[in-house]
C-alpha cells in the first residue's frame, strides 16, 4: 500500500550508518523537519538542540564559527556571507540613529567607504582618527561614541594599530571596541583578549586561503551581544552558505602552515626589495626599518605577516612594464591567496578615495601590494627579478 504511494518528488530517508563520517558533511538544506509540533517549538525556545531554517544558521556554519571562535578565545561567533557583511552586521545590529562610529583612516577600502559613506546616510556620524598616532584619538573617540573600529595591521601600508592606546580611549568613553582582524590574523593578535569586545574577519582571506569564497566571521565573549549580532545576521540576511563554510572548515585545517611559509617568504621578498635600485620604499613590520616595527614585535606573538607592500620607482609606464612582465604572478584584488598576487592599490582597493586623501595615507600611485603566497621562495624572487628587469 505505502509502496504505490511513494514519489520520486519526496525527499528520501538517510540510510542507517553506524560509522561516523570523518570529514564534516555538507549540509545544504534550507529547511529542517520536526515529527512534532512539540518539538520544533522546543528548538525555538532553545530547550533541545536543533537547525530550522538555514538563514537561522546551519551545521556547517556553525562547526566554521566554533573553529573560528576557538582560534580567537571568543565565547562564541557567528559567520556571516562576506567580511563587509559582517562589518554591517555589527553597525546594524548595534547602533542608532545620531551614535557615533570612530574609525581607523587606514582601513580597508569598502570600510572606509562604508563608514564616510553609507553609514552617514543612516545617520550614524563617523569621526576618524590615525590608529598609529594616540594624538589623534582624542578628537575622533567622543562621549557620543559607541563603536571604535580599527585593524591592528593596516591595508595596505601595514602601519600597526597603538592597541594599548586605543583600548584606554574607546573605555574612556565606554564604546565597543571593535577590531578587524583579517590582515592580522589569529596567530599573530587575539583582539578580544586586550580588552577588545568584538572581532571580525574576512574568512575570504589567509583563513580560509584559496581564493575561492567569500565569508566573514564574527565573535564576541560578551553573549547578550552574540545573540544580538546573530539575531542582526538573519534578520538581514547576512548569513553565510554552507558550502562555502564546508570549503572554508577544509582551508582552515592548513592555515597555520600556510601561514608559515607564506610569512617566511614575506621576510625574505621584502629584503630583496629592499636592496633592488628600482624600490624607492618597501613597508613590512617584520623590517627594522618600519616605523612601527618596535610596536610589530610587542604585539605580533612573533609574526610580521604575510603582505609587503612597495613602490616602484618611475612613472605609470614602469608599473604596467611590471606588471605585465609579471605575468606568472595574477594581478587581482584579493589577498591571502596560496599563491602569490598583487594589486596596485591606488586602482584597486583604494581606488574611490580622492588622490590627495590617498596620497595623505601614503598610498602613491606606484604603489604595489603583494600578498606573498607558499611557492618555493626561489621561484618567487626569479619571478620578481624578471620584472623589476623590465620595469
Ligand atoms: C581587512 C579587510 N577587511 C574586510 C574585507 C572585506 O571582506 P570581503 O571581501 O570578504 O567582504 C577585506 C577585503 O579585502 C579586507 O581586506
Amino acid at each position: 500500500m505505502s509502496k504505490t504511494r511513494r514519489s520520486v518528488v519526496r525527499r528520501s530517508r538517510e540510510p542507517d550508518n553506524y560509522g561516523k563520517p570523518l570529514v564534516t558533511p555538507l549540509s545544504p538544506s534550507v529547511a529542517y523537519h520536526y515529527s512534532d509540533v512539540d518539538q520544533l517549538k522546543a528548538v525555538y525556545e532553545n530547550q533541545i538542540d536543533g537547525f530550522t531554517y538555514a538563514r537561522y544558521g546551519n551545521p556547517n556554519s556553525a562547526i566554521l564559527a566554533d573553529k573560528i571562535s576557538w582560534m580567537e578565545n571568543a565565547q562564541g561567533g557567528v559567520m556571516t556571507a562576506s567580511g563587509m557583511s559582517a562589518l554591517s552586521a555589527v553597525f546594524m545590529g548595534i547602533l542608532n540613529a545620531g551614535d557615533g562610529i570612530a574609525a581607523a583612516t587606514q582601513l580597508y577600502g569598502q570600510s572606509l567607504k562604508m563608514t564616510s559613506q553609507v553609514c552617514p546616510r543612516l545617520g550614524f556620524k563617523t569621526t576618524f582618527f590615525d590608529a598609529s598616532d594616540p594624538d589623534t584619538f582624542a578628537d575622533a573617540i567622543l562621549p557620543s561614541t559607541k563603536i571604535v573600529l580599527a585593524e591592528i595591521v593596516s591595508n595596505p601600508m601595514l602601519r600597526v594599530t597603538d592597541f594599548t592606546a586605543l583600548e584606554k580611549a574607546a573605555r574612556n568613553v565606554g564604546a565597543l571596541l571593535v577590531i578587524d582582524n583579517t590582515f592580522t590574523t589569529p596567530s599573530g593578535f587575539n583582539p578580544l583578549n586586550h580588552g577588545a569586545h568584538i572581532v571580525i574577519h574576512s574568512v575570504t582571506k589567509m583563513l580560509s586561503g584559496h581564493s575561492d569564497l567569500n565569508l566573514g566571521y564574527i565573535g564576541t565573549n560578551d553573549l547578550k551581544l552574540l545573540s544580538k549580532l546573530d539575531e542582526t545576521v538573519s534578520t538581514l540576511g547576512l548569513n553565510a552558505s554552507p558550502y562555502n563554510c564546508w570549503l572554508a572548515e577544509r582551508g582552515l585545517h592548513t592555515f597555520d602552515l600556510r601561514l608559515k611559509q607564506a610569512q617566511h617568504n614575506a621576510n625574505k621578498l621584502s629584503q630583496l626589495l629592499c636592496e633592488h635600485s628600482k624600490v624607492s620604499e618597501v613597508h613590512y613590520p617584520g623590517l627594522s626599518t618600519h616605523p612601527d616595527y618596535a610596536l610589530a614585535k610587542e604585539l605580533l606573538n612573533g609574526d610580521s605577516g604575510t603582505i609587503v607592500s612597495f613602490v616602484l620607482k618611475g612613472t605609470h609606464e614602469n608599473l604596467n612594464s611590471f606588471l605585465r612582465a609579471a605575468e606568472n604572478i595574477p594581478y587581482g584584488p584579493t589577498l591571502g591567496d596560496v599563491a602569490t598576487m598583487l594589486i596596485v592599490p591606488a586602482v584597486s582597493s583604494h581606488r574611490e578615495l580622492d588622490r590627495s586623501k590617498r596620497l595623505e595615507l601614503g598610498i602613491e600611485d606606484n604603489l604595489i601590494r603583494v600578498s606573498v603566497g607558499i611557492e618555493s621562495f626561489d621561484i618567487i624572487r626569479d619571478d620578481f627579478l624578471d620584472a623589476l628587469d623590465a620595469a
